[in-house]
């Protein structure tokens, strides 16, 4: 088959590649040149594990293409993916839908053949009846134009896997107009399909909403959990075995259930608003009054972390070193959106503390956000004469750091473990002091 993909960031240039990858045709649509030009040329223009090879065995094999030509995408096929960006609006809470109209207005009035809009990106309820609405006026094709949703619920860090293998599809349709959309989602899918990945076909306002719910649900999971870190640290109780034993509990499960300094990143945070705001808007507002306590459980995490580090600290930050390693917002990514690692470096700064930041992938992008942080090379680098160090991203290569490896480097044998991703025990042993965040 033949499609469009609106959008190449996250969720656009993964979805682009691994359909090209099941064997169809695809075009990357973007309107910043600079990205057009890194795709083409086989970069990935983030960090994500895996995504490069699919991108350039598909590149060479002829099946996948980037553009920044709207006419050109119009002309290519009538399947359309929508894979922009919906960011917190600025000062508000509601999901800024800027990305996502300008497609619809600048992509329609093209589209002089039925065709097919699909949504992936994350929007508040009703955006796809009213996208749809939209589409029909400006397009020369009118009522030939049939706008679906298909929510993506990929992880990054492990978009490929999570894009070629999910756990479910949904798929939204305009129950008022039945169109073609299931028929070619279930075509392109095909292989998917075959693997027994259950596929639900809903209305529009359920798809939007299971995505934006499950958000949500994990948001709650991970601020539950936090929450009780807060009571272990009042009782002196271990939050992590905590967990384990709440995990083996099969209605519960172990997974998003590590306490620490909490979730951060492009969606979270910004989709947990979006969906209050949106609440509000439809008159129940009331219902999702919990998600406010969820968010502020979440961003307490961060203000007790730098508590802790003035703690460990003698009391306070003035002038003392601060080793951070980690800014990501998690491991295997290089997105420091919302991210909590780099949000108590900055804090920490702002208390006096000379902060040097290490991380394998997200460098630059640190740098870009926070200039006047230390940046370090490496690990060793960032703990040199430090009076603490902080793990607050929890990569593979820190959760392996054993006590020596450090012992010789820092000025003060201080490990604050913000990811409880440390053996304590081990750190205790070798004579350092070992914080955790809800760990007693
Ligand atoms: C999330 C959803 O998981 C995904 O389905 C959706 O499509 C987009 O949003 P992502 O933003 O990639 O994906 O990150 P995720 O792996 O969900 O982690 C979110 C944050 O929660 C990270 O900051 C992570 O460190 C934190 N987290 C996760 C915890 O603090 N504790 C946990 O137990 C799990």
């Amino acid at each position: 088959m033949r499609c469009t993909v609106f959008g190449t960031g996250y969720l656009g240039a993964t979805h682009a590649a691994c359909m090209a990858e099941l064997g169809h045709d695809v075009l990357g649509v973007d309107i910043d040149p600079g990205k057009v030009a890194k795709l083409s040329a086989g970069e990935v223009p983030f960090y994500e594990p895996g995504l490069a090879e699919v991108l350039r065995r598909n590149i060479e094999a002829g099946r996948l293409q980037f553009t920044t030509s709207y006419v050109e995408a119009a002309a290519f096929a009538d399947l359309h993916f929508l894979g922009v960006g919906t960011p917190q609006k600025k000062g508000e809470y509601g999901a800024d839908l800027r990305h996502v109209h300008s497609v619809i207005d600048t992509l329609a009035p093209l589209l002089d053949r039925p065709a097919v809009i699909v949504g992936k990106s994350t929007v508040p309820v009703g955006t796809a009846a009213e996208l749809g609405a939209r589409a029909r006026v400006l397009a020369p094709a009118g009522d030939a134009v049939e706008v679906a949703w298909n929510p993506e619920f990929l992880r990054e860090g492990f978009a490929v896997e999570d894009t070629l293998h999910p756990d479910r599809m949904v798929l939204g349709v305009d129950r008022d107009r039945p169109g073609s959309a299931e028929t070619q989602l279930r075509q392109l899918y095909a292989p998917l399909l075959a693997e027994d990945i259950p596929f639900l076909v809903t209305d529009l306002a359920t798809a939007e909403l299971v995505k934006v719910s499950a958000n949500a649900f994990l948001a709650t999971k991970i601020s539950f959990i936090n929450a009780i870190s807060e009571v272990c640290e009042a009782t002196g109780a271990d939050v992590t075995q905590l967990a384990d034993a709440l995990g083996y509990d099969a209605r519960i499960g172990r997974r998003f259930l590590n306490a620490g300094l909490g979730f951060g990143g492009g969606c979270l945070p910004k989709d947990i608003r979006a969906f209050m705001a949106r609440a509000g808007e439809l008159g129940a507002n009331q219902a999702l009054h919990f998600l406010r306590e969820v968010d502020s459980i979440n961003m307490r995490r961060r203000t007790r972390m730098v508590e802790l580090a003035a703690q460990v600290c003698g009391g306070s930050l003035l002038g003392a070193n601060v080793a951070v390693l980690g800014a990501a917002f998690k491991p295997e990514s290089d997105d420091v959106r919302d991210s909590p690692a780099l949000n108590v470096a900055g804090m920490m700064q702002l208390h006096g503390a000379v902060v040097s930041v290490y991380d394998p992938k997200a460098l630059d992008n640190s740098r870009r956000l926070f200039p006047t942080l230390n940046y370090a090379t490496s690990v060793a680098d960032a703990c040199e004469n430090a009076d603490a160090v902080l793990v607050l991203t929890e990569w593979a290569e820190f959760a392996a750091l054993k006590p020596d490896d450090l012992a010789g480097v820092v000025r003060a044998r201080v490990m604050v473990d913000g990811r409880n991703c440390l053996d304590a025990q081990q750190w205790r042993n070798a004579g350092w002091v070992y914080r955790g965040l809800g760990r007693g």
